[in-house]
């Protein structure tokens, strides 16, 4: 059980089923998911993918400090939300990245990014088909995870 580093093709199902339902799988792929400083990450349970994640280089100044990396794509099992996966799956990043980083997180999903360490960076915001999100940030601080 534990964190990996994986393929593109192998985050894509948990992608399309929980964060693209009934949409279009070329609509699960994003711009810069095959660039060489993008990782995809999955947390890993006998054998089974159950959570995913997506690390990619996309530098923001958030509060005057630049955030090299972005996190999108996260995405449990549903049929295991709940349980604690993610947020291991996260503790176990934050350790990995050893650095800040930032993510575009859903309304329903901010308690969630809050308790594994993130805060919130200004207002609401819209994107199209997926509704509200706020920026988030983990910042790395000495003596952090
Ligand atoms: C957000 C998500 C990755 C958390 O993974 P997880 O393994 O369920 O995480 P945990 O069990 O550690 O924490 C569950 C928390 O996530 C929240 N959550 C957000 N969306 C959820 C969903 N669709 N189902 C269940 N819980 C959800 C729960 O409210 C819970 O928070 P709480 O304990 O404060 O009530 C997962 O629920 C998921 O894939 N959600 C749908 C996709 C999504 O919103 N991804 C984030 C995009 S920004």
């Amino acid at each position: 059980m534990g964190l990996e580093q994986v393929a593109l093709r192998d985050v894509i199902p948990l992608r399309h089923e929980v964060l693209r339902p009934g949409l279009s799988i070329e609509t699960c792929y994003f711009e810069g998911d095959e660039a060489q400083t993008t990782r995809h990450f999955a947390w890993v349970e006998a054998g089974q993918i159950v959570s995913v994640a997506t690390v990619m280089t996309s530098p923001r100044q958030i509060d005057g400090e630049p955030i090299s990396f972005q996190l999108r794509g996260m995405a449990t099992d549903p049929r295991l939300s709940g349980k604690g996966i993610g947020s291991q799956f996260l503790q176990a990043l934050h350790t990995e990245l050893g650095s800040s980083w930032w993510c575009n997180a859903r309304e329903v999903a901010v308690r969630f990014y809050e308790r594994n360490g993130l805060i919130r960076v200004g207002e609401p915001f819209n994107l199209p088909r997926v509704g509200p999100h706020y920026v988030m940030v983990y910042k790395k601080t000495a003596g952090s995870e």
